[in-house]
């Protein structure tokens, strides 16, 4: 096949960001998506009604004056102390989702949560609310390769003490991930990037150290990324897209900050990795269905064309060095109008 045309997808995982960027950020991601589940660690975070709208207004102004349509699901994020009220709060708000970032575990996750027992209250009530808990899964006291891991056994917590709560477990990177959501009961799925399914650890330190490819989860073995490809080709409405496209300055990046722009090329990646695989015929489960049906939300009604071609990821797009500059890729993708 070398060419298809599917369902407009959508990003259930993507960081806008605040301020000068937003809005080259924003309408990147309009050009591509149907519906953005937009992050909330943005400073100051996005903890309350007042905040969500502000951010959400921000996000939508950049899309208007886009020429692409894209509906923004506004996240918020969980910090210990902020009371079920707060929760409430938020959900009037519109919030489709909660974030939970385990304390110190990535980018300004510093207020986040050092113990589930801590924000008790708060997930009974977004478990009473129905909204998603989106969790950022890793123990950032664990050794860096096995931090998700280590995390399985709170998830098991998590699911089982809230019996009605519906769970996503962001970006997947290991095989004792995939393994867990495949145990986990039906209202447990994942999102993975197209990072995770396209690199190892070997393109950010095999033959010179490329921060482009440095995000957390950190990017893991040939094994970790075979078990990966195997879920999001399965057709298993658990397994969907988020891209985790999570841009930093050039500065930013030479210091050091995980995080990988990759809005502008994660599909043409992805179709990529299912072609090589001979599972073009899942891409639309994967990028554009299952993740509607996890969050209740129909289809869109857009359409997205891919057809393969050679193309030079350049080596800075919107002020930003995009994943895997300077590497051609085999496929384009275009929004249609
Ligand atoms: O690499 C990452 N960057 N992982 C995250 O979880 C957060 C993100 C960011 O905000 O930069
Ligand atoms: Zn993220």
């Amino acid at each position: 096949m070398d060419r298809l045309e599917i369902t407009l997808p959508d990003d259930f995982h993507v960081h806008l960001r605040q301020g000068p960027g937003l809005a080259a950020y924003a309408s990147r991601s309009a050009s591509r998506f149907g519906r953005l589940l937009v992050m909330p660690n943005v400073v100051p975070p996005l903890v309350s009604s007042r905040a969500l709208d502000d951010y959400r207004k921000a996000v939508e102004a950049a899309i208007r004056s886009s020429p692409n349509a894209s509906t923004v699901l506004s996240t918020f994020k969980l910090i210990p102390g902020m009371g079920a009220d707060a929760v409430m709060d938020c959900v009037r708000a519109g919030a489709v989702a909660a974030k939970y970032y385990p304390a110190g575990a990535t980018t300004n996750a510093q207020d986040g949560v050092p113990d589930p027992t801590v924000i008790a209250e708060e997930l009974a009530t977004v478990e009473r609310a129905g909204l998603v808990l989106c969790v950022h899964a890793e123990d950032p006291a664990a050794p860096v390769m096995e931090r998700e891991e280590a995390f399985i056994p709170v998830l098991d917590g998590i699911i089982g003490r809230y019996p009605r709560l519906r769970v996503v477990m962001e970006h997947l990177s290991s095989v004792a991930a995939v393994d867990a959501v495949l145990r986990w009961p039906g209202r447990v799925a994942a999102t993975i990037t197209a990072h995770h399914l396209a690199f190892t650890v070997d393109d950010l330190l095999g033959e010179r150290l490329s921060v482009g490819f440095f995000c957390k989860p950190v990017l893991k073995t040939a094994r970790d990324r075979e078990a990966l490809v195997s879920a999001a080709t399965s057709g298993s409405p658990k397994f969907f897209f988020g891209s985790d496209s999570a841009p930093h300055s050039p500065a930013a990046k030479a210091a050091g900050a995980a995080g990988c722009y990759t809005s502008p090329l994660a599909l043409e990646l992805l179709a990529g990795v299912f072609d090589e695989a001979g599972a073009l015929d899942r891409l639309e489960g994967f990028v554009s269905l299952a993740g509607a049906g996890f969050y209740g939300l129909s289809p869109n009604e857009g359409r997205l064309r891919l057809w393969r071609s050679d193309w030079t990821v350049p080596a800075l797009l919107d002020g930003v060095e995009p994943l895997a500059a300077g590497r051609m890729l085999v496929w384009m993708a275009e929004r249609l109008p």
